[in-house]
């Protein structure tokens, strides 16, 4: 069912695990199937210099988990909000018809993480912001 490749990555999947602060952190669910990826950016001046991942799911979200963490890696922020499922889904090497939505439950969880990354982003922004204008 499952091609070579996808097997290869789910029975040693990389860069599992959290990041403690992670700059970034989202959580993606497949309202069917249940599956989840939940992926943890830590961004230094706008560049992916981190990622891990844990999920929980088939063997093609594991896979895509797996994958996502190394496709953001090096990249900048606006480059990783471009990552398509079609190229999640080619690092893989294909996935069963039944299974295309493990590509886009991981290319969600990349979409939730640059969300929470901006989010953090502002606040950080207010906060300094609020700072200078005691100080004045
Ligand atoms: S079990 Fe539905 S995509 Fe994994």
């Amino acid at each position: 069912m499952y091609n070579k490749k996808v097997m290869e990555i789910f029975q040693d999947p990389q860069n599992v695990g959290e990041i403690k602060g992670a700059s970034g952190i989202g959580t993606s669910v497949d309202e069917q199937c249940g599956d989840i990826i939940k992926l943890y950016l830590q961004i230094y001046k706008n560049i992916v210099t981190d990622a891990k991942f844990k999920a929980f799911g088939c063997a093609g979200t594991i896979a895509c988990g797996s994958v996502i963490t190394e496709l953001v890696l090096n990249k900048t922020v606006e480059e990783i909000s471009k990552i398509t499922s079609d190229e999640i889904l080619k690092a893989v090497g294909g996935l069963p018809k039944q299974k295309v939505f493990s590509s886009i439950v991981a290319r969600v969880a990349i979409d939730k993480a640059i969300l929470d990354y901006n989010k953090k982003q502002l606040k950080l922004l207010k906060s300094k912001n609020k700072k200078n204008t005691k100080k004045n």
